[in-house]
C-alpha cells in the first residue's frame, strides 16, 4: 500500500496536548467555582496554614490562590502543568491509598488550557523563585523571579479561547454563590487553615486558624466564623466510630432550620462531597422535627479506609461510591438519630400531658407539637439525654418507622463503642507530615508538621504510601 493511500484511509488522528487539554478542561473546569477549588485543595495538599484567595467579576476575570505550602522547584514548576503530571500517585496500588485532595495530576494542565495562568513559586531552600505564564496551554514566559515561599497561581480570564463556555457562565450573582460555597466547604474541612476571601477589593471572609486542638471546639469555631454566632448556638455534635466507618461533625437543632439544602456539608475522608443519598440519610434522622419545606444545617466528616471508597467516579471526585452504601446510609442515619436523641430532641411518648396523645417533646426549648400516630417514634436508645450512659450501654440502634432496630446493618449494630478516647487522641498535629505524625491509616495526611514554621521540605508532596 502506498504511502498516499494509507493516508486517505486515515481518519483516526491523535489529538495534539493543547487540543486535548482543551476538552479534558470540560470536565475539570466547568466555572470558576471548579478552578478555585482544584487551586486551594492544590495549596492544601502542598502543607499551607494560610491561604488566599482574590476573585474580580466573580472569578470570571481573576482567580488567584496565595498559599505558604512547600512550594516547587522550577523544574516542578514546568512540569506540573502537563497533563498527568502529579507528585501524589505513582502506581495503581497507590489509589487505594490516596490521602490527598487531588491525584489526577490533570487540573492545572485544564485550567493553564482554557485561561491566562502565572505561577509563582519558591521552596523554602531555594534563593529564588521561579515564575512561569501559560496562555490557552502554551508557555509564554518561564524565568526566576521574587517571591515568598510558597505558591502563587493567578487565573486570568477563564475561558477566554473557549468562547462557547464562557457565554455558558451563568450571572456573577450565581457564580459568585459557587465560589463561596467552594470556599466555606473547604474552610470547613480544615479549621486548622488561615482562610481569606477578597472579592473585588472587598474582604468578604477572614477566617483565623483555630489554635484548637479538640476538633470539635475547631469545627464550631470554624462554623461560627463563617455562618455566625446563631449557627454555632443550635449545634448538636455527632460522633461515632466502628471498624469500618467513623462520623463526626455536627447537626443542626431540629429548631434551626433552613429553607433550603444550601448548607448541608458532607465529607468523606476530607473530602467534600455531594451524596443525595446521604443527604437523605441525614434528613431522615430528623423524621418529623421538621416542618415542611425545612432542612438541617450540618458538617459532617465521614472516614473510612480509602480501599471501600472510589473517588474516581468522577472527573471532579464531587461524588464518591462505597462499596457497602445501604450500610454507609442506615450507619449515618443512625448515628445522627443518636445525636438528636442524646440532645432531647427526639419523639417521645408523653401520657400526662396529652392523655395518651403522641407528641414531640423537646425539652431544650419547652416546644410540644402534635403528631400523628403513623410518625410515632419510640424513644427506645441510648436514654437520650443522659450523655454518662452514652457509650456505657450497647444502644439496640435507632428505631426505625416500625419500631424495630435495623438489625440488617452491621454499623448501626456496633453503635455503643465509645469514640471519646479516640477523639481526645487525635490531634491537628497529626494531621500533617505522615512521617512524623503517623495517623489512622484512612485519614488524609497533610504535608506539614505544625511545630516548625516551614513544615515540609516538598518531600510529602510525592506518593510515599
Ligand atoms: N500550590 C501548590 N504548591 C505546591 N505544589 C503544587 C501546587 N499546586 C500544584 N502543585 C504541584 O503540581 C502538581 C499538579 O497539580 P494538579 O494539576 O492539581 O494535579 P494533582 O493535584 O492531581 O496532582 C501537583 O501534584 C503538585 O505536585
Ligand atoms: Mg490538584
Amino acid at each position: 500500500m502506498s504511502d498516499a493511500s494509507a493516508d486517505s484511509d486515515r481518519l483516526i488522528h491523535i489529538m495534539d496536548e493543547t487540543l486535548a487539554n482543551k476538552i479534558a478542561a470540560g470536565e475539570v473546569v466547568q466555572r470558576p467555582a471548579s478552578a478555585a477549588k482544584e487551586l486551594i485543595e492544590n495549596a492544601l495538599d502542598a502543607g499551607a496554614d494560610d491561604v488566599t484567595v482574590v476573585l474580580k467579576d466573580a472569578g470570571s476575570t481573576l482567580i488567584q490562590v496565595v498559599d505558604n505550602g512547600c512550594g516547587m522547584s522550577p523544574a516542578d514548576a514546568q512540569a506540573c502543568f502537563k497533563r498527568h503530571a502529579t507528585s501524589k500517585i505513582r502506581s495503581i496500588e497507590d489509589l487505594d491509598r490516596i490521602r490527598t485532595l487531588g491525584f489526577r495530576g490533570e487540573a492545572l494542565a485544564s485550567i493553564a488550557a482554557v485561561a491566562q495562568v502565572e505561577l509563582k513559586t519558591k521552596r523554602v531552600q531555594d534563593d529564588a523563585g521561579f515564575r512561569i505564564r501559560i496562555e490557552g496551554g502554551t508557555e509564554v514566559a518561564a524565568e526566576p523571579c521574587a517571591t515568598p515561599d510558597g505558591t502563587s497561581v493567578a487565573v486570568q480570564n477563564l475561558f477566554y479561547n473557549v468562547p462557547a463556555r464562557r457565554n455558558f457562565l451563568k450571572t456573577p450573582a450565581t457564580e459568585f454563590k459557587h465560589l463561596v460555597e467552594t470556599f466555606q466547604f473547604l474552610a470547613l474541612a480544615h479549621p486548622d487553615v488561615a482562610f481569606r476571601l477578597v472579592h473585588d477589593d472587598n474582604e468578604v471572609f477572614r477566617l483565623a486558624a483555630s489554635a484548637d486542638d479538640d476538633p470539635f471546639a475547631a469545627l464550631r469555631q470554624r462554623i461560627k466564623a463563617i455562618f455566625g454566632a446563631d449557627h454555632a448556638k443550635h449545634l448538636v455534635p455527632v460522633e461515632e466510630t466502628t471498624s469500618y466507618l467513623s462520623v463526626e461533625g455536627f447537626v443542626s437543632e431540629p429548631e434551626f432550620h433552613r429553607r433550603s439544602r444550601g448548607e448541608q456539608f458532607l465529607f468523606v475522608n476530607d473530602r467534600y462531597v455531594k451524596s443525595r443519598y446521604l443527604g437523605h440519610a441525614v434528613f431522615g434522622a430528623y423524621e418529623d422535627l421538621l416542618p415542611d419545606g425545612a432542612y438541617p444545617f450540618y458538617a459532617l466528616f465521614l472516614r473510612v479506609d480509602p480501599s471501600h471508597i472510589d473517588v474516581n467516579v468522577h472527573p471532579t471526585k464531587a461524588e464518591i461510591k462505597f462499596d457497602d452504601e445501604r450500610g454507609v446510609y442506615g450507619f449515618v442515619k443512625a448515628v445522627v438519630r443518636k445525636a438528636l436523641g442524646s440532645h432531647d430532641l427526639t419523639p417521645q411518648f408523653d401520657e400526662s400531658s396529652s392523655g395518651g396523645e403522641i407528641t414531640v417533646t423537646t425539652p431544650a426549648r419547652g416546644r410540644t407539637a402534635d403528631l400523628s400516630p403513623r410518625s410515632f417514634t419510640p424513644r427506645r436508645y441510648g436514654e437520650a439525654g443522659d450523655r454518662e450512659a452514652r457509650g456505657r450501654a450497647r444502644p439496640a440502634g435507632p428505631p426505625s418507622r416500625s419500631g424495630t432496630p435495623p438489625q440488617h446493618n452491621r454499623w448501626a449494630r456496633s453503635l455503643g463503642s465509645s469514640t471519646t478516647a479516640i477523639r481526645k487522641t487525635r490531634t491537628r498535629s497529626r494531621r500533617r507530615c505522615p512521617a512524623r505524625w503517623p495517623r489512622r491509616p484512612w485519614t488524609r495526611p497533610s504535608m506539614r508538621n505544625r511545630n516548625s514554621p516551614r513544615r515540609c521540605s516538598g518531600s510529602c508532596m510525592t506518593a510515599t504510601f
